[in-house]
């Protein structure tokens, strides 16, 4: 049975008496509402390490918009559940005041990467995500985070500030679980009405047809996707659109 541990002191208490300091520590964060992408990223873990810590952390700095994250699903008995059937060993759940003792006054910003692609329609987004993780990564202290590649932005952000910070952590990215329709998983898809999800794996069919920028955002409109940026860049195509209220994201090699 996975370990809820729910405050900084009790993880502190934890990793001392267990001497986790000289265990494997990998580290799974989320925001809850888990899948099979989540599933894999666990999986990855408990082979990798002696302990597996996930977290669920419905973080709202990183919510531009306020009914987006009124909206995000909240799943929690489904998530342990799931954690429980991967063996993960904890799950860190902790409240807004355990993570933001500070009221947000402390952030993380990053000039560059954080200001294109999702961080142009989505200000503040990255600073909320890259505070949260500063923080999750300093509290639990893991050797090894694992992120899924369908958020590929946020992969190379975080890789980037453990770097820039000497965090003792290795970041590790992790292949996008998609549907056998070629939808890329996440939490917003439980968010898709019956006639959405018949038309949302269109998103990665077009995404990664061959032909110009122009061409994949005409073949999205028509389809009925509202596009907000198709843009290619560090030898990837990366995409965001609208099915309806659902925004969503997915990249491909290029
Ligand atoms: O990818 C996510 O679920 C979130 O952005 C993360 C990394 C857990 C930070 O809140």
């Amino acid at each position: 049975m996975v370990t809820i541990v729910n405050s900084v002191k009790d993880w502190n208490d934890l990793y001392r008496s267990k001497d986790y300091c000289n265990a494997r520590v990998g580290f799974v964060p989320t925001m809850g509402a888990l899948h099979e992408g989540h599933a894999s990223l666990i999986k990855k873990s408990t082979a990798e390490n002696d302990i597996t810590i996930a977290s669920i952390f419905l973080n709202p700095t990183q919510f531009n918009d306020p009914d987006d994250l009124k909206n995000y699903p909240v799943t929690f008995e489904e998530d342990l559940a799931l954690l429980n059937s991967l063996d993960a060993d904890y799950l860190f759940l902790p409240s807004y005041d355990e993570i933001y003792i500070d009221k947000f006054n402390y952030k993380v910003i990053e000039e560059s990467l954080s200001k294109i692609l999702c961080g142009a329609s989505r200000p503040g987004h990255f600073t909320g995500v890259l505070t949260v993780v500063l923080k999750l990564i300093n509290i639990i202290k893991p050797n090894t985070a694992y992120f899924g590649q369908k958020d590929y932005q946020q992969y190379l952000l975080i890789k980037g500030m453990c770097e820039a910070f000497f965090m003792n952590v290795k970041i590790v990215p992790c292949p996008t679980v998609r549907e056998e329709s070629g939808l890329a998983l996440s939490s917003r898809n439980k968010l898709l009405t019956p006639e959405e999800k018949i038309i949302a794996p269109q998103f990665n069919k077009i995404l990664k047809s061959p032909g110009k920028v122009d061409e994949i955002i005409n073949g999205l409109e028509k389809t009925g996707f509202k596009v907000d940026y198709i843009e290619e860049t560090a030898g990837r195509r990366f995409g965001a659109v609208y099915l309806g209220k659902v925004r969503l994201i997915d990249n491909v090699e290029i």
